[in-house]
């Protein structure tokens, strides 16, 4: 599923109709299935928003995804409050937990049961415990700045997980999901930790589990393509969904450079995800770049501000008719020749096997602009190896290939040696 955020009361309403019946076929809600959004008082389900969320998803043909029971952040004014830790654990969160999954139904892919729960500050080897209290935040610690403690294990996730694993439908993943993941780091560690304690301490099946990866990125701040189907592949081998749950990559300024590089990542994130077992799941975070939560500056989305299709918009699409005409992975030129992935790894399915996600309509929305037209840079000398890039808007590397291949265009965006 290819998805992107929806709110009710988001503007652009044409245009949002428009993406999200023909590009988009997957939604959730950027804010309306949030704690502050559905528990307004204690003990008060309010599902009016979320439940919107999920009409327009099921009115559009798409599928609905859950976004979140557990938050230390936008959480409603009487939280976190004077609340002690066995009754936030005993009754506050499966009470939360309860009302919102069993309220929305059966027809949700997966929930982020737990969001942003570990900490920025991890090192290598760290516990699962270890790895939630170095968030210092709520409510490991209590609310005030005063770095006490307030719940002083991880029964908290555990309560929230084992309320899930009742209610959700037996179809629905059941995530733990974060920022700055995916990478071979102390964070994404730290995140395979918390899944195990999850496990055998709260009794969730591997199989109903997932990991969401945000990946709020940058074109400076990525990770390797490399590292995430290593992530993916691990998370397969235990039989744990990879979610790529809010992809945004930032820019320093939307240069036509700039955004060639942004569409070659968002190329290597879909792959890693494409050609995985276990990633059915791909969200890019606001669908356009004047509705961005980064600002508009930072054109961090696939459309632009007029919602015309930028060049990661026709990447994507390009990707996904590759992964359904059963083609091998293409060569990341986001990492360079060096590291591309050509076939897949061990852990992850091939590309003649049937799409793990259903790919939507493969030619994005565009209501003034045509697709923009291949402009290959003279190049700066050398050839490129078997797989490599060998052109494509804004490419300044080699144009010829080594003997025996040729350069072949695979869309506007990338040529490669075949
Ligand atoms: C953001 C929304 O996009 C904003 O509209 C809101 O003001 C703040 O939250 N990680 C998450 C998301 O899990 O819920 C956040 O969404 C972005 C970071």
């Amino acid at each position: 599923m290819l998805g992107s955020t929806y709110d009710t009361y988001d503007s652009n309403a044409s245009f949002l109709s428009n993406v999200f019946s023909t590009y988009f076929n997957h939604v959730v809600a950027e804010n309306g299935c949030k704690w502050d959004a559905t528990e307004p008082s204690r003990g008060t389900s309010d599902l009016t928003e979320c439940k919107a969320v999920q009409s327009f998803a099921s009115s559009n043909g798409a599928s609905f995804r859950g976004h979140n029971t557990f938050w230390h952040s936008q959480t409603p004014s009487w939280l976190p409050g004077s609340i002690s830790a066995s009754d936030l654990v005993n009754n506050v969160i499966p009470q939360h937990v309860q009302q919102e999954i069993q309220g929305m139904g059966s027809s949700v892919t997966s929930w982020d049961v737990v969001n942003e729960v570990v900490g920025d500050g991890v090192s290598n080897g760290m516990s699962a415990l270890q790895c939630v209290q170095n968030k210092k935040a709520w409510p490991t610690q209590t609310s005030d700045n005063s770095n006490t403690a307030l719940v002083a294990d991880l029964s908290f996730i555990h309560a929230a997980f084992s309320t899930a694993l009742k209610y959700a439908d037996s179809n629905t993943r059941l995530a733990i999901n974060d920022y700055n993941t995916g990478a071979q780091d102390a964070k994404t560690a730290c995140i395979f930790a918390v899944l195990a304690d999850i496990n055998a301490n709260a009794g969730i099946p591997y199989n109903r589990l997932a990991v969401g990866f945000q990946s709020h990125i940058s074109s400076t701040n990525f990770a390797s393509k490399a590292a995430l189907v290593a992530n993916f592949a691990k998370l397969a081998s235990l039989g744990a969904d990879a979610l790529i749950t809010e992809l945004d990559i930032a820019l320093p300024s939307a240069t036509s450079g700039n955004e060639r590089l942004q569409a070659a990542i968002w190329g290597d994130y879909l792959d890693a995800c494409l050609y995985a077992s276990n990633c059915h799941e791909f969200i890019n975070w606001d669908p356009r770049d004047d509705m961005s939560w980064l600002g508009t500056n930072e054109a961090g989305t696939l459309f632009d501000s007029n919602g015309n299709p930028k060049p990661a918009a026709y990447e994507v699409a390009a990707r996904l008719q590759r992964y359904a005409a059963g083609e091998p992975m293409l060569c990341a030129t986001a990492l360079g020749t060096g590291q591309c992935m050509a076939s897949a790894p061990a852990g992850s399915s091939t590309g003649g096997s049937a799409p793990s996600s259903s790919a939507p309509s493969s030619t994005p929305v565009s209501t003034s602009s045509a697709p923009p037209t291949t402009t290959t840079t003279p190049s700066t000398g050398g050839t490129a190896a078997h797989w490599g890039q060998c052109g494509g808007q804004g490419w300044t590397g080699p144009t010829v290939c080594a003997a025996p291949y040729t350069c072949q265009v695979s869309n506007p965006y990338y040529s490669q040696c075949l």
